[in-house]
């Protein structure tokens, strides 16, 4: 079974490698991502193994179909690249549901602490023997209030992570987590109430840009805002307007509207053409990483694992239902 692997990373590879590919299989690893452009690439191919910024429309799907490729394994959890209706009847699709929690939820923290405490800062003054503490003053974490919309694995984490600091939490989900524990309240409240707001729901038709200038207007004055989840999950035009107009204190970013034209490549070099990409990252209450939360090493073996165990239990006559993503209309 021959699977072409897409948008390959230097650390990909090791983690498969380690993981240990089976007998009968044989990866690809190409560098270019999914899209128009490169499908051909996948010609006598089974499946083809994607990423978060691998472009899975109908016109691809269309095009793996006809070149007899039979299945799609995401190796991350979201699925939103991927237009699942066009795949019924053509192509199987599984993910990765879960491979370190974690490591997002640790990430989203990292940042918070990061963009209040300044250490971003302080860490460039230093090495450059500048001790001045000057503008570097953040807030106790300990009793602020934290809105967290989607309370799934990577939202349950990260709430247990704030608990841990003494925080109050709030919570919004579509679907309330049963026996959680957790304080649910309706998206006004949460909003009206907190701090500092941490998303960690899916992106889907609903969530699109769920913070807008409208959230925004109902939000804290110098509410900090955390994005490890979908970039597109906030406009990214309001936030800039939100930031300048001193209504939002401080964006932490992992993920970004148009990030696939960006991250996991190097720019350094480059005049970046994005100017809301380049507005965020010349904000100094801005942090922005690329798309990174999920890099530990414990999430590129459970990545390794369960991507592998898709494809041979696909191709085995026993596909893993609860890795596959269906289309629910
Ligand atoms: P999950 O499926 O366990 O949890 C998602 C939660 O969002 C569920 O509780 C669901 O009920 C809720 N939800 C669905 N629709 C909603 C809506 N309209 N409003 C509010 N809540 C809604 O997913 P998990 O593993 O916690 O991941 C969350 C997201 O994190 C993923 O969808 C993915 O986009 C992102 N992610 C980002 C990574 C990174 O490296 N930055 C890595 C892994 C995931």
């Amino acid at each position: 079974m021959k699977l072409a692997f897409f948008d390959t990373k230097s650390y990909d590879v090791p983690g498969f490698d380690r993981y240990g590919i089976p007998a009968g299989v044989e990866i690809k690893y190409f560098e270019p991502n999914l899209n128009e452009d490169t499908v051909s690439l996948a010609a006598g191919f089974d499946a083809v193994c994607v990423f978060v910024n691998d472009t899975v429309n109908a016109s691809v799907v269309d095009a793996l179909y006809s070149l007899g490729v039979k299945a799609i394994v995401l190796r991350c959890a979201g699925f939103n690249n991927v237009d699942i209706k066009a795949c019924q009847g053509k192509l199987r699709v599984f993910r990765v549901p879960a491979y370190s929690p974690h490591a997002v939820a640790e990430h989203a923290m990292a940042l918070l602490l990061t963009i209040n405490r300044r250490t971003h800062k302080a860490y460039i003054r230093t090495r450059d023997f500048n001790f001045s503490l000057q503008g570097l003053a953040g807030f106790d974490l300990y009793g602020k209030t934290v809105g967290i919309i989607g309370t799934g694995k990577i939202g349950r984490v990260f709430a247990d992570i704030c608990k841990g600091f003494g925080m109050h939490i709030l919570a919004y989900d579509k679907f309330p987590a049963q026996g959680s524990g957790l304080n649910y309240v309706a998206l006004p409240e949460l909003f009206a109430k907190s701090d500092i707001i941490s998303l960690h729901c899916p992106l889907t038709e609903e969530t699109h840009h769920l913070i807008n200038a409208d959230s925004i207007a109902q939000m804290k004055k110098g509410v900090i805002i955390i994005n490890t989840s979908r970039g597109s999950l906030i406009d990214t035009e309001d936030l800039i307007s939100g930031i300048k107009e001193r209504k939002v204190g401080a964006a932490c970013l992992d993920v970004y509207e148009e990030e696939g034209d960006f991250f996991y490549e190097d720019f350094s070099g480059h005049i970046v053409e994005d100017d809301k990409l380049v507005r965020l990252i010349s904000m100094p209450n801005v942090i922005v990483t690329s798309h990174q939360a999920f890099l530990t090493e414990e999430a590129l073996d459970n990545i390794a694992a369960t991507t592998v165990n898709n494809l041979v239990r696909f191709f085995q006559g026993d596909p893993d239902t609860s890795t596959e993503v269906c289309y629910k209309p």
